[in-house]
């Protein structure tokens, strides 16, 4: 049987005089976020996304659905047996299946959980599931007990929970506590609860459920009324021991709660909340590029805490109080949530430690390897630019991470020339194995497209591409362009990421990185 590392705290939410209250953060990115459209990961992500979060001091990672598929599964075994500092959690129905694939997955660990749950809400169950109450609470019990007798540490939710019927619910949490649950969460599967909801129902569960104290209560909310945050900050002043939430709010739909800003908000409101987590906050800003590197999935300008521009001031009146007192404008510091003080870094000049010194700030180790591929980039870069900013480091740096794919077919030239008028011609050579192939194309609406053909020619793989989106990685007219493009290849979603200060080369990257992923994915014998 593994041991769980945390033990059951007292769920009483503090106050007064008392010692701040320790809130388990349980991050979800590798499951629930995984879920959001086009967040695929594969397992060398998957392994550097729960490196980082391992890294950051997470409690618990819910490193996926083991039944769901071989990937799924084989990357749950794969981060319970290389992350030692968080308990791997895996997921699971409640079933028998289910179960047995969650415990091989997560067996190695250090400190496993297996999380199960079944809906407990009329709709769910009348139209889901078709199963009465009492059939239910069985399920319910046969889960926690089959999960109990491979772990300690098991984690029970009752899907809906925040639209089952009082009654019900406390019957359903007090039959899994009984079973052996030692978690139950409570979660706003379809993100429809309000704050003073939320309250009353986790008040209403330690109020009523006899055996509540035998638990760690926990919150898991949905965004698509805009209030996951608010909905989990108002279960922990009710007494909720256990965030779920995602980096950047990656999930479902709308997505879940968002790590960065349920954990700022305990930091910066301790007097108000009273509790604490062991999440280092200056790896916040680093995880959250890695996350939005990794899925695709670009984080808006103004999001709090990790947005470009959360701590940007423009208006002349908060500049002036900013440069008299900063606490006049500002409740946080850009250093605390792993923003950089200074931001344009370095030249053409500087040194290989230098450049791992400021990666390192920006979240990021290099291997030996990955440092020599940088380095040999950013002084490519470095005599095209004048400036180097942490846009740029951080560009090139994901870059050389993103190249966790195989790769198969790269790049090593290319013309293009087009104009008013005129068509476009593209003549690109591309290198797989030890063989160059070129070809010339003119054809299409413009070079980008005329791009998209020639890889396609060379590489015979034709995709459908579906989304292509170009960021500048900082200011200035010589800024680094980043591709990233989601294509079709076959029915599946494929993502590409490119950068370079020439977009038709960020494009022609980002659809080979794309390419290199779906021959990754193909059975070895049809490559
Ligand atoms: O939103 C939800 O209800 C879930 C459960 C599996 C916990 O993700
Ligand atoms: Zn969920």
């Amino acid at each position: 049987m593994s041991q769980s590392t945390t033990t059951t705290e007292s769920d009483a939410p503090a106050s007064g005089h008392q010692e701040p209250r320790m809130i388990r953060i349980f991050d979800t990115t590798l499951r629930d976020g995984e879920q959001s459209p086009g967040a695929s990961m594969n397992l060398a992500e998957k392994l550097e996304v729960a490196q980082l979060l391992e890294s950051m001091g997470v409690d618990i990672i819910e490193a996926g659905f083991p039944i769901a598929s071989p990937g799924d599964f084989a990357a749950v075994k794969a981060i319970a047996s290389t992350v030692h500092h968080s308990t791997i959690c895996g997921l699971a129905r409640c079933s028998d299946k289910d179960i047995d694939a969650a415990w091989e997955a997560v067996k190695g660990a250090r400190s496993s959980r297996i999380h199960v749950f079944l809906a407990t809400s009329a709709i769910h169950r009348e139209f889901k599931l078709r199963m009465s109450t009492d059939e239910i609470v069985e399920r319910a019990i046969a889960g926690v007990k089959r999960a109990k007798a491979y772990c300690d540490d098991v984690e029970f939710s009752p899907e809906d929970a925040c639209r089952t019927e009082h009654d019900f619910l406390c019957r359903v949490v007090e039959a899994a506590i009984d079973a052996g649950a030692t978690t139950i969460n409570v979660p706003d599967t379809v993100g429809y609860a309000t704050p003073n909801e939320v309250f009353d129902r986790f008040t209403m569960l330690r109020n009523r459920v006899p055996n509540m104290d035998k638990a760690v209560l926990s919150t898991h909310c949905h965004d698509d009324l805009g209030m996951a945050v608010a909905n989990s900050l108002a279960a922990v002043a009710a007494g909720a021991g256990q965030i779920e939430c995602t980096i950047n709010g990656i999930g479902e739909r709308a997505g879940n709660a968002a790590l960065e800003e349920v954990v700022m908000a305990m930091k910066t409101r301790q007097d108000f909340f009273h509790c604490n987590t062991r999440i280092d906050s200056t790896r916040l800003v680093p995880a959250s590029r890695l996350i939005s590197k990794t899925t695709g999935i670009q984080v808006q300008r103004n999001k709090a805490i990790v947005g470009r521009n959360a701590f940007a001031h423009e208006s002349g009146i908060h500049q002036d109080g900013m440069l008299k007192e900063r606490s006049t404008y500002e409740i946080m510091s850009p250093e605390d949530v792993g923003f950089s003080k200074t931001d344009l870094v370095l030249g053409k000049h500087s040194g290989r430690a230098a450049l791992a010194d400021r990666a390192k700030t920006l979240g990021y180790t290099l291997t030996a390897e990955q440092l020599n591929t940088v380095f040999e980039q950013f002084k490519v870069l470095a005599d095209k630019k004048k400036e180097m900013y942490d846009g740029d480091i951080v560009a090139l740096v994901q870059q050389q991470i993103s190249g966790s794919v195989e790769e198969q077919w790269s790049l090593v030239d290319y013309i293009v020339s087009s104009g008013k008028g005129r068509g476009p011609s593209v003549e690109l050579t591309l290198s797989s194995g030890d063989e160059n192939f070129t070809e010339k194309v003119e054809q299409g609406d413009g070079p980008i497209d005329a791009a998209f053909w020639a890889v396609e020619k060379i590489t015979g793989i034709e995709v459908v591409c579906k989304d292509y989106r170009v960021r500048s990685a900082t200011l200035g007219r010589d800024a680094i362009g980043e591709v990233n493009l989601e294509v079709d290849y076959k029915g599946r979603t494929y993502r590409g990421v490119g950068s370079s200060t020439d977009t038709v080369e960020s494009t022609i990257m980002a659809m080979l990185n794309a390419i290199n992923r779906i021959i990754a994915d193909r059975p070895k014998t049809s490559r």
